[in-house]
C-alpha cells in the first residue's frame, strides 16, 4: 500500500491532535470572523462577542452534566463555562439573546462520539482564551468584571488542557464513533460560525 509519511504521522498521532489538524481551517475561519469583527475595539463589540459565547457555552452546558461524560473525565463539572459567561453579561448588563433550544439537552441522549468532538472544540477554545483575555482587559475588563469566562484555570492553561486532552485520548471508541468525534468536531465549529455570522458583522 502506497501510505504517505504524513498521512501515516497524522493516522499515529493521539485523538486530540488528529482534531486539532482535522479542524484548522475551519478554527482559522472563526478566529478571523471574531478578529475582523473588531470584537475587542469597544466594549459593544465586546458584548457581541460575549453573546455568541453565551450562545456556544449553552449548546454543550448539558454535556458537562452527563454522567458517561463525567467518568471519562473526572473535573469535568468544573470546566463549564456558561455561569461564567452569564457573571460576564451580567456585569456589562448583556440580555440574554434569543435563541432557540440548545444542540444538547440536559438528561437527553448522549452518543459519545459526538459529544467527545463537541467537548474537544468548547475545551480547546480555553488555549485562544488566553489571548483574547489580553485583548478584554485592554478595555478595563478583569478576571472578576466581565472577562472571567476568559481567565486562565488556577494551574495554568497548558497543564488545564494536558489533563483534558489525556483524558480525551484515554476513551476507548469504536470505529464509528471515532467517525461522529470527527463530525461532531466539525459540527461544533460549524455551530459558532453559524453563531458568529448572525451577529457579527
Ligand atoms: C469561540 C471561538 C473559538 C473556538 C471555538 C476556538 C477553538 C479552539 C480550539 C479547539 C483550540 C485547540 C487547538 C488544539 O487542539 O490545540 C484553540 C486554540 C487556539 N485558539 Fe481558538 N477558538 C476560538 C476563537 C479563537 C480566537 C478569536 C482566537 C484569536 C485570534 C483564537 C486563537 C487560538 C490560539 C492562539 C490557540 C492555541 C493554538 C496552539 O496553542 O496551538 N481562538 N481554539
Amino acid at each position: 500500500m502506497n501510505v504517505t509519511t504524513s498521512e501515516r504521522s497524522i493516522e499515529a498521532q493521539s485523538r486530540a491532535k488528529r482534531l486539532k489538524a482535522l479542524t484548522s481551517t475551519v478554527h482559522e475561519g472563526v478566529d478571523r470572523s471574531i478578529m475582523s469583527a473588531s470584537s475587542f475595539a469597544t466594549i459593544d463589540r465586546y458584548k457581541r462577542f460575549l453573546a455568541i459565547q453565551y450562545l456556544f457555552h449553552r449548546d454543550v452546558a448539558a454535556l458537562y452534566a452527563e454522567s458517561r461524560l463525567q467518568a471519562a473525565f473526572p473535573d469535568l463539572v468544573h470546566r463549564c463555562r456558561l455561569p461564567l459567561v452569564i457573571a460576564d453579561m451580567e456585569d456589562l448588563g448583556v440580555a440574554t439573546p434569543d435563541a432557540g433550544s440548545p444542540i444538547f439537552i440536559a438528561g437527553g441522549p448522549v452518543d459519545m462520539g459526538t459529544a467527545l468532538g463537541w467537548l474537544y472544540v468548547a475545551e480547546g477554545s480555553n488555549m485562544g482564551a488566553a489571548v483574547l483575555r489580553k485583548e478584554a482587559h485592554k478595555l478595563g475588563l478583569t478576571d472578576d468584571v466581565g472577562a472571567r469566562h476568559l481567565a486562565p484555570a488556577l494551574e495554568g492553561p497548558a497543564p488545564h488542557w494536558r489533563a483534558f486532552t489525556a483524558a480525551l485520548d484515554a476513551v476507548e471508541l469504536s470505529d464509528d464513533e471515532e467517525t461522529r468525534a470527527r463530525e461532531g468536531a466539525l459540527e461544533a465549529f460549524a455551530q459558532v460560525q453559524a453563531h458568529v455570522d448572525a451577529r457579527l458583522d
